[in-house]
């Protein structure tokens, strides 16, 4: 991975320039980065800021020989390649919160975008977007994120060497991604459960549908959330987005 880099000061976003790209052919590993993004996207259609020269803002291609519907645990398994790369880089160990967000003391520190260019039974392309917080300092932050955002520099009281990180992440993400291909979520499971700070806890699950509460209880051997109901139901959650009840 990494051995097609396209750097750019500033771009609108660096996911349509990846899944361009993607379409044209690019391989396996290609990333597409900038300094910069005046109109980042996050999930459900939410904006993502990405202030110049604070954090990364990349979308790497993968083309794992998988089918459509797997291509959500690619982002569990891109959480946990960085979760390591930023333990093994910043020496802070920042926790999972289901499906895509990295915390430390409980303030989002790295969001994940998973987006796919497929046919009905095979992916061709998956555009993972990758967005960290690195050298903030509180400033940086637009008053209205503050007391949810955090970035390393603010955790750790150092400066982060962004290439290095890159490196990490790009090394783990080349890793477990063939893991994945190979053997499916399972040997990755049980790291993902020790950066984990959802099993266990009391939930709130907002899906395209419904809003419902209940208690996390356990990730499957294919990377789906098991939720437990006040009543004793247990559902099975692919999509959604989560708050943790304090
Ligand atoms: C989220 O938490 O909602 C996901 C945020 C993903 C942000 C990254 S930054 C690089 C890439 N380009 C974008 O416009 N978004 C992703």
């Amino acid at each position: 991975f990494g051995e097609q880099i396209i750097f750019k000061e500033t771009l609108p976003s660096t996911q349509p320039e990846a899944h361009q790209l993607a379409q044209q052919g690019a391989p396996a590993g290609t990333i597409v980065i900038c300094e910069e993004q005046t109109s980042g996207r996050g999930r459900m259609q939410r904006e993502w800021k990405s202030q110049k020269g604070k954090g990364i803002w990349m979308s790497v291609i993968l083309r794992p020989n998988v089918p459509p519907y797997e291509a959500p645990q690619f982002t569990l398994v891109a959480a946990v390649a960085i979760a390591k790369a930023i333990e093994e880089v910043a020496d802070i160990r920042p926790e999972i919160k289901w499906p895509n967000d990295l915390l430390i003391d409980g303030l989002k520190i790295t969001g994940i975008l998973t987006e796919l260019q497929a046919d009905p039974d095979r992916v061709n392309a998956l555009i993972m977007g990758i967005g960290i917080n690195v050298n903030h300092e509180t400033d940086d932050f637009p008053e209205d994120i503050r007391d949810i955002a955090t970035s390393l520099k603010l955790q750790t009281g150092k400066e982060i060497d962004r290439a290095k990180l890159i490196a990490r992440i790009l090394l783990h993400l080349e890793n477990y991604s063939n893991m994945y291909v190979e053997s499916g979520f399972q040997p990755i499971k049980k790291e993902w459960e020790n950066y984990s700070c959802t099993i266990g806890q009391q939930i709130k699950v907002s899906t395209i549908n419904e809003v419902f509460y209940g208690k996390a209880v356990a990730i499957t051997n294919d990377g789906v959330l098991k939720v437990q109901l006040p009543d004793g139901e247990t559902r099975s959650v692919y999509s959604a987005d989560i708050e943790i009840s304090k």
